[in-house]
């Protein structure tokens, strides 16, 4: 049981990779701390989990909302003791717009979902990890933020600088045990809670398909383990050897 002992916080655990990531973790002994704005999915993710005998806590939280964030993670690492492992996943990408017809609505969303709300899980976290010489931090960006993708410059502008803030905060904080890293996926197939190792034919990669939610979740778990003891301040893309188009 490799995370016996440890609590991970998950962002966006509902479904998805989240979801795929919570399982994975619960399976191999850790706690949970799951946060999600779909409260009934996020439940059933949590009864799921519960089924490995780990101890699940599940709360009902907009990761862009501050206030909220601080409450929940301070709850949570009473009850737990600490968190060991913090996963930013949850984000807005589905909305497709060109930068012409975009609206400041739909920037200031995704800046405030996907890199405010990176910041304040991060920040409710990172002091605690640092007391305890031991943490975790890994983001979920997209091959967005590398390459960028048109019609998505406000999702690509928000995944560059998840990517930025991964490496900048390593350098601040590796030397205190706490290892921050970036997982960045291509195109990812949801797995619809079903069947988690669901894929479809992509032109977009030269493996020919796409990834699978377990496939980031189990890139997720080894940077979150022990066993990823030498990687700080990187950013791993997960794409099956994408075409930069
Ligand atoms: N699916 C892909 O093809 C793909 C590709 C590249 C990167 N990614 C990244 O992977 C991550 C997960 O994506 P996915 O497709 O598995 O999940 P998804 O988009 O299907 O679900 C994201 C989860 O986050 C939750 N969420 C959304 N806004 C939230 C908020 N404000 N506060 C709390 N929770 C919130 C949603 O309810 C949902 O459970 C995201 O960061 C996404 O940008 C996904």
């Amino acid at each position: 049981m490799k995370f016996q002992g440890k609590a991970a916080m998950i962002t966006g655990a509902s479904v998805g990779i989240g979801r795929a990531v919570a399982l994975c973790l619960a399976a191999q002994g850790a706690d949970l701390v799951l946060l999600d704005i779909n409260k009934e999915s996020l439940l059933a993710v949590g009864e799921e989990a519960k089924k490995y005998g780990c101890r699940v806590l599940t709360y009902d939280c907009d990761v862009s909302d501050e206030e909220k964030v601080n409450e929940v993670t301070s709850d949570a690492a009473k009850r737990l003791g600490k968190i060991d492992i913090l996963v930013n996943n949850a984000a807005l990408w589905r909305d497709r717009a060109s930068l012409a017809e975009s609206s400041s609505e739909l920037w200031k969303k995704y800046l405030d979902i996907n890199i405010m709300g990176v910041y304040y899980c991060t920040r409710a976290v990172i002091c605690g990890m640092i007391e305890n010489g031991y943490g975790r931090i890994i983001n979920v960006a997209s091959v967005a933020g590398v390459y960028g993708n048109a019609k998505m410059v406000h999702y690509s502008t928000t995944k560059g600088a998840v990517i930025a803030m991964t490496k900048a905060l390593a350098k601040e904080v590796t030397d205190k045990g706490v290892l921050v890293n970036c997982v960045s996926p291509g195109s990812v197939s949801p797995s619809q809670n079903e069947d988690i190792d669901f894929f479809k034919p992509s032109e977009l990669s030269f493996m020919g398909r796409t990834g699978t939610d377990r496939e980031n979740a189990n890139l997720i778990c080894f940077l979150a383990s022990d066993e990823a003891s030498y990687i700080s301040g990187q950013n791993i893309q997960i794409d099956g050897c994408r075409k930069k188009l």
